[in-house]
């Protein structure tokens, strides 16, 4: 997310100061490998392995064979020579649901109802799901957030219930069915998988805390049903079918109470005369944390969903923490238990690591319905000297004992931040998404921290070693052993930045094609390490980013550390989600809020300020969408 939802973190900021003291990243040394041959096999469940139909690839050409592509602030997606693009997906379509696909309208006057059976806005975290190969599958769609300058055709001048409910079904999930016919994809419509989860959905909450005191609602005395998931920012695949979609910026949506209490401060919830960006308290009560106390707590959960059911209940799962959720990536042990790594992307949090008790079991969901309902969720602390440890969220170990306020294990997965706390957990820069290479190496972007060293805020650190972080990082960790070690060895993959800059220590060490802002990470099958940038609007082409036009995806050697840029977006938008058909010919990458204004909300009177994509219509507004990327000659993406 974006700038301004930044900024708001502000009231996230801890005042626990860092443990960690000032350190030079070039001291980090290569860590040792040796896990290389065994964590092919570890992935194998995950498709993480050989491509069928192309074994000998990876080892017979360069990973990367495409001749990178120049920054460029084109109001187009810009790719390498011999690859072609097409737009599917984008905000306003139906989704497909038979008998229900009310079109688009250019002047976005589409109704509430309607949007509910339309693609949502804000295309984040994508994954392709298989029904036919590589031939015909769905693609799992996270909505973000929404700009309401661009959801209504007078943007913000009324306000009132039919736009609160517009919003709240613009965001969510959808799930659309495409198929390769006739050399091009197309969406099938209608399709009997198609589905929208929005912001009023029912979702089951399990785990350690379904049903605590801090999840019940006057309208849920129980503490077990929440309506609706929000700020579904990244997301994973499960081995067993689901999609994990993860609940990011939810504060945002709250209007504080007029005193927020310790818990509520530290989840940035502000007091009631601060405003509120999404104002939909307004008309709908739940939003007003004064009014709801525990609806907060309802919010900021991964939710397990079965992109193969549209009617099936997405369920959140409380046994992984709560956290402003990026995203939720599943490792495999060598016993089959699964590993979900997720970072927290604040300014000085977190990132975690989930082990589940029970292994992975054949037969898909119906065998695995609860396995992300037992086991042990990490936090993690970066020492000085390369090594790290996963520190165990479990009640009753100290600290996290009734005396300093935890009263059971749910509570402190409610309020993972404070347990993170007290643990000494690593203060980090804003953990954006995580995955795992081919050679074991756990990546995670570290998108940026304009805070790091400021008066009163953590130092610089080992692990986040530069001030004014305005261009961000990438660490990436190997466990000591398997997926489920407590200890690791870290060092940078790289610390982005425009070599060019002035400021020394916003260079960056790039070897390749120069970069910031890194947010998206996918390793995809052929082992390829692809980086989507997050510049923010208000920074964009300005100071340290001045160079580096649109934001953009590249993608990485991780055993060379080669990094060369693959694509580029039109103005003010980000660059999220990737995934890809098995056979790795087909790409399919997010474009989100292209057009973006810097104060986050569009001019209705003139939408097509920035960016026009990908209409381009004169009557058009920017959309959201998702690009399908392939080879002119049909190759394999990448080479
Ligand atoms: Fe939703 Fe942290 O990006
Ligand atoms: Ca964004
Ligand atoms: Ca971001
Ligand atoms: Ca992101």
């Amino acid at each position: 997310m974006a700038k301004d939802f930044a900024t708001m973190e502000d009231s996230n900021r801890s005042s626990n100061p860092s443990i960690h003291d000032v350190s030079d990243p070039a001291r980090r040394t290569v860590l040792r490998g040796g896990l290389g041959a065994a964590v092919g096999g570890l992935l194998a469940p995950l498709g993480v392995g050989t491509l069928a139909g192309c074994a000998t690839a990876a080892g017979a050409q360069p990973l990367l064979g495409f001749k990178g592509v120049p920054v460029s602030t084109a109001d187009a997606v810009t790719v390498p020579e011999g690859y072609v693009t097409q737009v599917v997906a984008a905000w306003g379509e139906p989704v497909g649901v038979a008998g229900a696909m009310p079109a688009f309208r250019f002047d976005a006057g589409h109704t509430a109802a309607e949007q509910a059976l339309q693609i949502g806005m804000h295309h984040d975290g994508l994954h392709y799901v298989a029904l036919d190969g590589s031939r015909r599958g769905l693609l799992v769609i996270n909505h973000e957030y929404v700009d309401d300058g661009l959801l209504h055709p007078d943007g913000l001048a009324t306000w009132g219930a039919e736009k609160v409910r517009k919003a709240q079904a613009a965001h969510g999930v959808s799930v659309i069915e495409v198929e390769w016919r006739d050399g091009r994809w197309r969406q099938v419509l209608p399709s009997r998988h198609a589905r929208r989860i929005t912001a009023f959905t029912p979702c089951a909450i399990a785990g350690p805390a379904a049903g605590h005191a801090l999840m019940r609602t006057a309208a849920d005395p129980a503490g077990t049903v929440v309506l609706g998931t929000l700020n579904n920012c990244a997301s994973g695949k499960t081995p067993w079918g689901t999609v994990l979609t993860c609940e990011e910026n939810f504060v945002f949506y709250f209007k504080g109470p007029e005193q927020p209490d310790a818990h509520e401060r530290r989840w940035g919830l502000r007091p009631s005369t601060a405003p509120s960006f999404f104002r939909w308290h307004e008309f709908d009560e739940r939003f007003d944390a004064g009014r709801r106390p525990n609806e907060p707590n309802r919010f900021g959960w991964v939710v397990e969903i079965d992109p193969l059911d549209p009617t099936s209940t997405p369920v959140k799962r409380t046994a992984l923490g709560r956290a402003a959720h990026e995203g939720a990536t599943v490792a495999v042990t060598k016993d089959a238990r699964a590993v979900v790594y997720m970072g927290e992307d604040a300014r000085f949090e977190y990132i975690y690591k989930f082990v589940s008790r029970d292994r992975i079991r054949p037969g898909g969901l119906g065998a695995n319905r609860e396995l992300l309902d037992h086991g042990t969720l990490h936090v993690a602390r970066f020492d000085a000297d390369g090594n790290g440890r996963w520190l165990p969220l479990v009640h009753g170990r100290r600290p996290l004992t009734a005396e300093q306020g935890f009263a059971d294990q749910g509570e402190v997965l409610v309020k993972a931040r404070q347990a993170s706390d007290l643990l000494r957990a690593t203060k980090m820069d804003r953990p954006e998404w995580i995955d795992v290479d081919r050679d074991g190496w756990v990546y995670c972007a570290l998108t940026n921290n304009s805070q790091r060293g400021a008066a009163g805020q953590p130092a610089v650190d080992a692990a986040n070693p530069r001030a004014n972080n305005t261009t961000g990082h990438i660490i990436r960790w190997k466990e000591d052993g398997d997926f489920d070690a407590v200890t690791f060895q870290w060092n940078h993959f790289v610390l982005a930045g425009d070599p060019a800059n002035e400021r020394a220590d916003a260079k960056g060490n790039v070897n390749g094609d120069a970069f910031a802002c890194p947010d998206g990470l996918w390793v995809d099958a052929r082992g390829v390490l692809w980086i989507q940038t997050d510049m923010s609007t208000s920074a964009m082409g300005r100071g340290d980013l001045a160079r580096l036009g649109n934001n953009q995806m590249l993608a990485a050697d991780p055993r060379t550390g080669e990094i060369r840029r693959f694509l580029v977006g039109p103005p003010g938008c980000e660059i999220t989600g990737a995934t890809a058909t098995p056979d790795g010919r087909t790409m399919f990458v997010n474009v989100q809020h292209p057009g973006e204004a810097p104060s986050e909300r569009s001019d209705p009177a003139n939408p097509r300020r920035h960016s026009n994509w990908p209409d381009l219509r004169p009557d058009g507004r920017p959309r959201s969408a998702t690009v399908v990327i392939r080879k002119a000659d049909g190759g394999l993406i990448g080479t």
